[in-house]
Order: C-alpha cells, then sequence, then structure tokens
C-alpha cells in the first residue's frame, strides 16, 4: 500500500483523560477509512491529530513521509490548506456568501484570483447535483445540499485527503446514503484519501476500511468488499 498518511503511536491527554492511547494507523492513497466508536472514544480527537489541528502529546503523524508535527504553526496551516480537505457535520459555510464562492474559498485562501477560483470549483457543481444553486447563499440550501457544497469546497484544491466528522450527521438516512455516496465518488475521482468519521455503519459500508475505537485504541480493523 502507498501510504499517504500516517499516525504513529498516537497519544493525546485532556487533564486525566487519554483521548488518544497509542494509536497506529495507515492510510493508503485513495483508501477511504470510517472511524467507529462509541461517544468519547477519542474518535474526533484521532481525525483532528491526523488533520494537524491538534497536536499530539506522542508520536507523529506523517504526510507521504514527512514529519508534520514538527512544522511550526503557519507552515501546518499552509500544509493543511494545500493538502486537505475538510467536510464537518453542518458544512460551516460561511452565510453571506453564495455557494460557489464558499466551495471556491480554499482556492482563494491559496491566492488563486476570484474568478478562476470560482471557475475550478465549479466543476464539482454538476456531478455532486448542484447545478443551478450555484448563487444561494447557505440558508437558501438544504441540508443534504449544504453539505454537497462542503463536499465541493472540500475538493476544491485537489487534496491528498479529506477528512469528514460525522458528514451525515445532521442528515436524514436517504440524504445521508446520497451524501456519502457523492463523497467517496468525489474522492476516488480526484485520488483523494478519505477519513471519516461516523456512528452509522451503513455509512461505514461506503468505505474500504472501518477502524473501530474504544477508549483511545484500536480496538478493531474491518474491511469491506463492497465499493
Ligand atoms: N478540548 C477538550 N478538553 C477536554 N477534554 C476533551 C476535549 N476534547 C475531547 N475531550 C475528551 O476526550 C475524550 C475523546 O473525545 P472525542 O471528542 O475525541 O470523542 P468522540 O469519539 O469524537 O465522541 P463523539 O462520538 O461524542 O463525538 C472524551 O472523553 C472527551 O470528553
Ligand atoms: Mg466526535
Amino acid at each position: 500500500m502507498n501510504t499517504v498518511l500516517a499516525g504513529l503511536g498516537l497519544t493525546k491527554k485532556y487533564g486525566s483523560t487519554l483521548a488518544l492511547d497509542g494509536v497506529d494507523i495507515r492510510v493508503g492513497e485513495g483508501d477511504s477509512l470510517a472511524i467507529m466508536g462509541p461517544s468519547g472514544s477519542g474518535k474526533s480527537t484521532l481525525l483532528h491529530v491526523l488533520a494537524g489541528i491538534i497536536r499530539p502529546d506522542g508520536g507523529s503523524v506523517l504526510l507521504r513521509g514527512q514529519h508534520i508535527d514538527s512544522l511550526g504553526e503557519n507552515k501546518l496551516s499552509a500544509l493543511r490548506r494545500r493538502h486537505f480537505g475538510f467536510v464537518f457535520q453542518s458544512g460551516q459555510l460561511l452565510p453571506e456568501l453564495p455557494a460557489e464562492e464558499n466551495a471556491a474559498l480554499p482556492l482563494m485562501l491559496e491566492g488563486v484570483a476570484r474568478r478562476q477560483a470560482v471557475e475550478r470549483a465549479r466543476r464539482w457543481f454538476a456531478p455532486l447535483g448542484l447545478e443551478g444553486l450555484e448563487l444561494r447563499r447557505p440558508g437558501q440550501l438544504s441540508g443534504g445540499q449544504a453539505q454537497r457544497v462542503a463536499i465541493a469546497r472540500a475538493l476544491a484544491v485537489e487534496p491528498d485527503v479529506v477528512f469528514a466528522d460525522e458528514p451525515t450527521g445532521a442528515l436524514d438516512q436517504r440524504t445521508s446514503t446520497e451524501v456519502i455516496q457523492l463523497l467517496t465518488f468525489a474522492c476516488r475521482e480526484t485520488g483523494a484519501a478519505l477519513v471519516m468519521v461516523t456512528h452509522d455503519a451503513d455509512m461505514a459500508a461506503h468505505c474500504d476500511h472501518v477502524l473501530h475505537v474504544r477508549d483511545g485504541r484500536i480496538s478493531h480493523h474491518s474491511q469491506y468488499t463492497v465499493t
């Protein structure tokens, strides 16, 4: 397996809570990985550590073999912007911006001019079923549509890894299935790896691998053959 992202011996403590207790994890190029486990087991902490949002107390995170934990704050946030895409539970779109500009935002932050950024981000609108919604503001979109805009935004920079924390947590079952299918499809199309936290086994089943986390440790790893 061509490892794109690895976490080795990750530990993270909050006071007396051991949120991560020695986690080893590898994500292959273009792989999709679901992280499941009970509430408070450390799933979000693991995702945030892998994404360079939280620094671990121990262990390392490597992106294509490069240690990201030793980078300074500016280099780390530049690396996050260039190499990672994010989809959270409820899109976290900016309410005052139209959908196409929300999707183009990571490119604009990278210095791409607004027009080109919007043009590039809009390429995802048709495959994600968002045609005609380019100028709507988030308040004028359904939950599922807003999550699809968040997917377009996550993919805009052609990231190495897309991180998703409960991306369908606020959606009904049918919309969730549509969003997961589009998310996994879009990651496969761009070759991005996907690391997704979910409570929902049906959503996890759309990923190539499932890691089960309990008390900050990986309790087991299962592999699906379904694609
Ligand atoms: N910023 C923080 N300060 C203190 N404790 C924290 C913090 N973040 C997480 N924790 C604790 O670390 C443990 C793991 O939390 P985490 O958010 O990773 O769980 P989770 O598996 O994502 O849960 P959920 O399914 O409820 O989202 C929990 O006991 C939590 O209370
Ligand atoms: Mg969580």
